[in-house]
Order: structure tokens, then C-alpha cells, then sequence
């Protein structure tokens, strides 16, 4: 197990060495959620560096990463645990084939922890052998209110109550990570317990350096138009905008494909990689992406 970062500076460094590319601001509100044992909600554009951000704390500070991976509908019983009526059913056959056994025992038996199937929210109570883990709660906003309050709940006192079994509290507080893509405002309440920051796009030196980091083969001039075309890109009107994940996506896409730079006729061939609605794609055919590449070209200084 590594130990805490103790500055933003050792913050930054320890996600650089899972190749994480973190600003100041980032990094504060991270250190600050590390050392004060709070909450950090991440809200911001898809393809932003939000989950990414939990997998590069888990990897570098060597604690496990418990993902629930947040859905409409998703209810405590998915979030917690459940009993595995399966398994349960078939101890009851066996009891009752080998002559019935007592049967206070088998109902006692039956809610025990052999029968439970534990859920992400569990699993992030029990101890872990690293150290407390990271618990990254995904994509918050697709879920709805009462789960929301359910949340609210369990991350105030870090503790479970499983009826049959009691209650379940976690030794050291999980480090938490909630991520929105906000489709839909998350309640105060809930902002309210955590640390909050907005992640935007990066802008054209930090976006680079994530291509660096991410896309190593590519070399420095084609990151650079990628960067920049990706960058203009985002000016446009567009239905859904490119994120980095986009960014990474498309240069190794370049790469496989031995281009060395951007054409109107490259780009064009690979828009799939940036662009994942037919509406933009076909808006950005034609003159269309060669004047959006000019624009980028003007901006990148005479190399
Ligand atoms: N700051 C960053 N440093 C390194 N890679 C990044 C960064 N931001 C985004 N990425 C890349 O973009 C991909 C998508 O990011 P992700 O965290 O999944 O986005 P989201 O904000 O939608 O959760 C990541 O897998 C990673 O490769
Ligand atoms: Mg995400």
C-alpha cells in the first residue's frame, strides 16, 4: 500500500504515474477529499477524465476499486446485497431430503453470510487487506431521487444494516468518487456532503499532455492537429462534442491507419471515431471539415 499524498503536488504525481493528467484545481479538491475523508463528486461532459480519475487513485495508491455502475431503476437491493434464493432453495431440498432437518437451525442457517451475495456498497464497508477502498458511485445521474436519499443515507454514517445479520460498518471510510454526466440535476442534499468540481474539456496544452500520456505512439505533430482539430471541433455546433476519450480514440485510429497528418480526406474516413451521431457526421462532410482543419492549422504556431 502507498501512502496518502501528503501536498496537491504529491497528489499530481502519484495520478501522473498512472498517467493521469490532473490541473491544479483537480488536484486540490482530490488531496483535500484524500486528507478530510470526504466525498468527491465529479460532475462534467462525458470522455472527461471522471472515472478514469477513481481506476488512477485505486492503482496508485494500491486500494481496490468497488464500481457501482449507477442505472435507471437501480435499487438498494442491487446496491447492497441481496439473498441468493437459489442457493437457498436448494439447502432447503436437502434439508428436507435428508429427512427434515431442525428447522430453527436451517432458517438460521439459511440468513447467514453463505447466502449472501454482496453488492457494491457492502463490499465497500467490509475491511480490505490494502487499506480502505476506493468506491466509485458511476454515472449518478442516471438514477432517480429515492436512490439518491438511499445514498445520502449510507454515506453519512458508512454503515449497512442487513436486517437478518445487523449492521455492517466500514473500519476507515471508503474513498469515494461520485461521478455525473448531469443528464439531470443531482439533489443538494447529496452535493452538499461532498466535495464538488466541474471537469470541462482540457484546454490545448493539457489535452496534449493526455495524448502524451495516452496515445504515446502518436507522434508530436500529428497529437498536434488531432489536439487542435478536436479543439475547433468543440467550437462547433454539434450535437454531442468529442471528449479526451474521443481524442485518444482517434489518434490511434491515425496511427494504425500510417497517417503521418490531417487531410480533408483522412479526416473524413475516421469521423466515426470522433463523432458517434449521423447528424454531425454529415454535417462535418464535405468543405466543411477542410475549413474546420484550416482554422485548427491557424492556431497551431509554426512548428
Ligand atoms: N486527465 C486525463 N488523463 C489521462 N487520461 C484521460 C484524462 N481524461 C480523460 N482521459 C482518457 O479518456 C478516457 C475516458 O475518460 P472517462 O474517465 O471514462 O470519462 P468520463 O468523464 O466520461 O467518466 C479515459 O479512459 C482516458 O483514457
Ligand atoms: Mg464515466
Amino acid at each position: 500500500m502507498t501512502v496518502p499524498p501528503k501536498t496537491i503536488e504529491e497528489t499530481q504525481t502519484l495520478l501522473a504515474s498512472e498517467d493521469y493528467v490532473c490541473g491544479r484545481a483537480l488536484a486540490t479538491v482530490t488531496y483535500l477529499a484524500l486528507t478530510l475523508g470526504k466525498p468527491l463528486f465529479l460532475e462534467g461532459e462525458p470522455g472527461t477524465g471522471k472515472t478514469e480519475i477513481a481506476k488512477a487513485l485505486s492503482a496508485g495508491l494500491g486500494r481496490r476499486l468497488i464500481r457501482l455502475q449507477c442505472y435507471e431503476g437501480l435499487d438498494a437491493a442491487s446496491a447492497v446485497y441481496e439473498w441468493n434464493f437459489a442457493a437457498q432453495m436448494i439447502a432447503i431440498r436437502t434439508a428436507e431430503a435428508a429427512g427434515g432437518a431442525d428447522q430453527d437451525a436451517l432458517t438460521a442457517n439459511l440468513f447467514s453470510e453463505r447466502y449472501l451475495t454482496e453488492r457494491p456498497l457492502l463490499a465497500a464497508m467490509r475491511p480490505q487487506a490494502g487499506g480502505a477502498p476506493v468506491l466509485l458511485i458511476d454515472e449518478l445521474d442516471r438514477t432517480d431521487e429515492p436512490f439518491e436519499a438511499f445514498l445520502l443515507e449510507a454515506l453519512s454514517d458508512f454503515q449497512v444494516t442487513i436486517p437478518e445479520l445487523g449492521a455492517v460498518k466500514a473500519p476507515e471510510p471508503p474513498i469515494v468518487i461520485i461521478t455525473s454526466n448531469r443528464t439531470r440535476e443531482v439533489h443538494d442534499a447529496l452535493k452538499r456532503r461532498c466535495l464538488y468540481h466541474w471537469v470541462g474539456y482540457p484546454d490545448f496544452d493539457r489535452e496534449m499532455e493526455i495524448v502524451r500520456a495516452r496515445a504515446p505512439e502518436a507522434t508530436e505533430t500529428l497529437s498536434r492537429e488531432v489536439v487542435a482539430f478536436v479543439q475547433q471541433l468543440r467550437t462547433e455546433d454539434l450535437f454531442k462534442r468529442p471528449g479526451v476519450a474521443e481524442t485518444i480514440d482517434w489518434a490511434k485510429c491515425l496511427i494504425a491507419l500510417d497517417a503521418v497528418a490531417l487531410s480533408p480526406q483522412v479526416i473524413s474516413d475516421t469521423l466515426g471515431a470522433i463523432l458517434k451521431y449521423q447528424d454531425d457526421i454529415s454535417a462535418m462532410q464535405g468543405s466543411e471539415a477542410k475549413r474546420i482543419l484550416d482554422q485548427a492549422r491557424t492556431k497551431l504556431e509554426p512548428a
